[in-house]
């Protein structure tokens, strides 16, 4: 990926510095072209909603953005806090506290809620107590002894995020976490992404429920065939319902 230095300190709309800086970023799974030059910015403490059509490039772009090597990212630039992550690897991104919680949640099989967090925290950057944790989520911690893929589907979600808590994270890349989940339980689960948020954690929300996501957001960026066609904030979407309808189908 080329190194040059474009303007990562470029301000957004409200003029604060972004704390993350996509840059025209391209990615590839093989020779299927998928990520097309998308370019975003997110402050610190931001809740961002990263929305559109089932196979926008959403998935993708958290995975570039995670530095994982599938999507390849080929051309592009990932600033955090004045650090470019693009030319680095995940593991690297990982240490610096990106985090990405995936869509299938991968909670690790034969392992309690409390092994599962402690893993997370076999190698500095240790982040969160588990006591802190538990606090945050109180059904993990009357749960620690269970077997972590034994927990039903909101609990799951609750310890993956818990897992990425558990590391010294500054962006909090979640994919779908309101993904077949119970009214009840989102709301349980936005309450506590409202609390992450106040402790200064910056996060992008891929959701196909973009009328939750968009009430906790700040901001929206929406994709559309791996590129960017709306970015603005959460209440201009809600209150277009052109927008709505042409690229979120609500
Ligand atoms: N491993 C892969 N190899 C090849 N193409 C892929 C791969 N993963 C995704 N794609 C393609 O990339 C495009 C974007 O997929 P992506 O998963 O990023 O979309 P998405 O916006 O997350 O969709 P959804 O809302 O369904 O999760 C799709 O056309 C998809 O078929
Ligand atoms: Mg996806």
């Amino acid at each position: 990926m080329t190194t040059a230095t474009l303007d990562h300190s470029a301000a957004t709309a409200d003029s604060a510095p972004a704390y993350l800086s996509i840059r025209d970023l391209h990615a590839y799974y093989g020779e299927s072209y998928i990520v097309q030059g998308v370019s975003f910015d997110v402050r610190e403490g931001e809740i961002v909603a990263l929305l559109g059509r089932n196979g926008a490039g959403k998935t993708s772009t958290l995975r570039a953005i995670a530095r994982l090597s599938s999507p390849e990212a080929k051309q592009g630039e990932i600033w955090m806090n004045g650090q470019p992550l693009h030319t680095m690897a995940s593991h690297q991104a990982s240490q610096l506290g990106m985090a990405l919680v995936p869509e299938d949640r991968r909670i690790i099989a034969g392992l309690t809620v409390e092994e599962n967090l402690k893993l997370a925290q076999i190698a500095p950057p240790i982040g969160w107590p588990l006591s802190r944790l538990y606090e945050l989520f109180p059904r993990l911690g009357e749960r620690k002894a269970q077997e972590g893929i034994t927990l039903s589907g909101g609990e799951q979600q609750m310890l993956a995020i818990a897992r990425a808590l558990a590391r010294d994270v500054k962006v909090l890349l979640l994919d779908e976490p309101y993904e077949g989940l119970a009214p009840v339980i989102v709301d349980e689960i936005e309450k506590t992404l409202a609390l992450i948020k106040e402790q200064g954690i910056t996060t992008i929300l891929v959701e196909q429920n973009a009328v939750r996501a968009l009430k906790l957001a700040d901001r929206a960026v929406i994709l559309d065939t791996g590129g960017i066609v709306f970015d603005g904030t959460a209440a201009e979407v809600l209150n277009n319902a052109a927008l709505r309808a042409e690229y979120l189908a609500i």
